[in-house]
């Protein structure tokens, strides 16, 4: 059995977009080290402000990653939106997916999605809408060998 967890969260990362967007591909370098080493796969958003996150894998790989995500000061209010066992995997071949809508882009279906109130009332119904968004904007393309960035 594989457990996903999908949360959202409000982004700690300071300074100019620029330097945010710098600061997640970090964030995204380190995540797809460790998650190719666990066997988790999943997909990442920053959008202004915020973080949403799907993550699969079995527990006990994904239990200890997962701690330490949560304790991770580059964000906080973690609201987990879905905690489930599924038979399959919605990412197979994503050690991490990103996607992100660059400020101004409000016609992209992720600036619709309502993450403060997800923030503090999201559940099932909201972990299932940003399921479909990640997985439409990430279906059309293959895993790059260097596991690359995708900006919608
Ligand atoms: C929004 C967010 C998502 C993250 N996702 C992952 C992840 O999928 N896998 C992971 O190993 N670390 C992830 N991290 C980073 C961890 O919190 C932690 O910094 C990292 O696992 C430490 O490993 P390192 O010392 O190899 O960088 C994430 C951090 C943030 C803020």
């Amino acid at each position: 059995m594989i457990t996903r967890i999908v949360y959202v969260s409000r982004s700690r990362l300071n300074g100019s977009p620029q330097d945010q967007e710098r600061q997640t591909r970090r964030i995204l370098a380190s995540a797809r080290t460790n998650n190719r080493r666990a066997h988790l796969t999943g997909a990442l958003t920053f959008n202004e402000g915020f973080f949403a996150q799907a993550l699969e894998g079995s527990v006990n790989d994904l239990a200890p990653i997962f701690e330490r995500i949560r304790g991770d000061s580059r964000h906080s209010n973690m609201k987990i939106l879905e905690h489930v066992q599924v038979e399959q995997r919605l990412f197979p071949t994503w050690s991490m997916a990103y996607v992100n809508t660059p400020t101004g882009q409000e016609r992209h279906p992720l600036a619709h999605f309502a993450f403060e109130s997800a923030l503090t009332d999201g559940t099932a119904p909201e972990a299932e809408q940003l399921l479909r968004i990640l997985r439409l904007n990430i279906m059309a393309l293959s895993q790059p060998a260097d596991g690359g960035a995708v900006q919608l």
